[in-house]
């Protein structure tokens, strides 16, 4: 899982394709203000992406990275991970969709046979799923992070290339093959990067917007991506 192969992205058009990363936040607020229980504003919120995701294969994005689900998320009331969990399975489920935009899925998290996974098995195997049946797609990588914490992340890379294999901490990321991110986006008025690809954005520039993650759309996909192209030499 997670081992995409060179040749997917040596068929993208357009060698400038930018890694844009999200942090899906604000679900909860804004079904607040609309007087909905928080889990209306997750459903929402997976509707958003299902629309970013297309807006963005259809401009010149290869890669896009969203956190899904944190490895702090796990202690949040039980009903809201249930719902938050059967909307991972929804999202993975798009096959269809994500065919028709010529989209592989890729995920990033705490490995499913490392102790400490808690990613029950209907979920992995969603994930499984939507990977094999996209594979041969060569457009946009869309990387789903769930049960993911960056710092985890580096540590078991750092132990990793300690151990066992050569090539530092980059190679054994859980996705040795994601480039740099070019733009870390978070949504909601939050000005705060959570635990989210420490490593991989190290260099990117970060476009904070109080737009709520459910009102995202292709407006503020333009602007995060006018960030990238404005600063790159
Ligand atoms: C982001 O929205 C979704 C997840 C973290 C799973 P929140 O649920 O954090 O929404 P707010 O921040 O409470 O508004
Ligand atoms: C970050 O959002 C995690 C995801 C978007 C999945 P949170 O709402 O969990 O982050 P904090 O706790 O406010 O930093
Ligand atoms: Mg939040």
């Amino acid at each position: 899982m997670g081992n995409m192969t060179s040749s997917a992205a040596a068929s993208r058009v357009g060698s400038g394709a930018l890694h844009i990363a999200c942090i899906m936040d604000g679900n909860g607020r804004w079904a607040k203000r609309r007087g909905l229980p928080r889990t209306a504003g997750h459903t929402a919120g997976e509707e958003a992406l299902a629309t970013v995701v297309r807006e963005a294969a259809q401009r010149d994005v290869g890669w896009l990275t969203v956190f899904g689900f944190s490895t702090e998320n796990w202690v949040r009331p039980p009903a809201e991970v249930r719902h938050i969990l059967g909307l991972h399975r929804k999202l993975f489920g798009r096959i269809e969709e994500l065919n028709a935009n010529n989209v592989r899925v890729n995920w990033i998290g705490r490995p499913f046979d490392e102790p400490g996974s808690r990613t029950p098995a209907n979920v992995q195997k969603a994930i499984r799923q939507a990977i094999e049946d996209t594979k041969h797609n060569t457009g946009m990588v869309l990387t789903v992070a769930f049960d993911y914490g960056s710092r985890a992340e580096i540590v078991r890379a750092a132990r990793h290339a300690a151990e066992f294999s050569p090539g530092g901490i980059a190679a054994n990321l859980y996705d040795a093959t994601l480039p740099p991110v070019d733009v870390l986006v978070r949504t909601s008025g939050e000005s705060r990067i959570s635990n989210f690809m420490l490593w991989q954005a190290a260099h990117a520039r970060v476009y904070f917007t109080d737009c709520s993650w459910p009102d995202f759309g292709g407006r503020q996909l333009d602007e995060a991506i006018a960030l990238a192209r404005t600063h790159r030499a």
